[in-house]
């Protein structure tokens, strides 16, 4: 059950990034691949919805806090998403859409770029339940060195790919919500936009995961900033 989950998060993250790739496929492929992300999305919330009751039960320490108001910011950021795209909407639900302004539309066009900087940090706060499933659909039962050495060049690939990427794809331009110049010429080279993209939730998802994990090793008397 986990495991498909994990599965459907992927594909939730391809689906995603496909959809800022609206100038490759149009805007009736962006509006059904926006669509079935928001239906993967709900279900995602049903899966977890036992998340929310523990909410105001557990006191939470910085790591939690953390995830919490990330989890906030992407509620808010995909209400956002849902609530313009269905305002802006030319074809799925072109009946229900109203002429909106502009302004809608910028606002659509850039929470989604705020969107994917929170999608890759939630995904780093999870990332050690992804890499237990995934090693154990792959049937990695032990620690191997050789492996986890592989696994260690491959993510520092993908965080310096993602670096890159972000500006190369204006990023930071976008989150200031600023127009960037630059258009991918997708007849160009297709692949490098997914590869890019993918990269640059990597690298949020790598920096999210190893920070966490260096603040969870301090010793605790450096955490709460008293000498013990
Ligand atoms: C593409 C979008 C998303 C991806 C890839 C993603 C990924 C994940 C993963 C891998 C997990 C742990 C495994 C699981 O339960 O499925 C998780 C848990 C969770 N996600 Fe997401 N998520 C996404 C969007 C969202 C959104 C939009 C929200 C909130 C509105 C959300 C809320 C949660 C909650 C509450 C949990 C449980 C947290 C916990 O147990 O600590 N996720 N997510």
């Amino acid at each position: 059950m986990l495991r498909s989950r994990i599965l459907l998060d992927f594909i939730a993250v391809l689906l995603f990034v496909s959809a800022m790739a609206y100038w490759a496929f149009g805007n009736l492929a962006h509006e059904v691949i926006g669509t079935v992300f928001f239906a993967l999305l709900i279900a995602h919330n049903v899966f977890n919805q036992r998340w929310y009751g523990t909410v105001r039960r557990v006191r939470p320490d910085p790591v939690r806090l953390f995830n919490m108001v990330i989890i906030a910011a992407m509620a808010l950021s995909m209400m956002i998403l849902l609530v313009t795209s269905i305002l802006i909407s030319k074809d799925v639900f072109a009946a229900v859409a109203l002429n909106a302004a502009f302004a809608v539309r910028a606002a659509h066009m850039f929470v989604a770029f705020w969107a994917l900087v929170f999608l890759g940090v939630h995904l780093g706060t999870r990332w050690t339940l992804v890499m237990t499933i995934a090693g154990r659909a792959f049937g990695f039962a032990k620690p191997n060195l050789l492996r986890a050495w592989a696994l260690w060049v491959m993510v520092a690939a993908v965080a310096v790919k993602g670096a890159f990427a972000m500006r190369e794809m204006g990023i930071f331009t976008r989150l200031r919500f600023q127009y960037a110049l630059d258009m991918w010429d997708f007849n160009a080279d297709m692949i490098g936009f997914f590869v890019n993209y993918l990269s640059i939730i990597g690298l949020l998802a790598a920096l999210t995961y190893y920070s966490q994990r260096i603040w969870r090793s301090l010793p605790r008397r450096i955490v709460r900033g008293k000498a013990q």
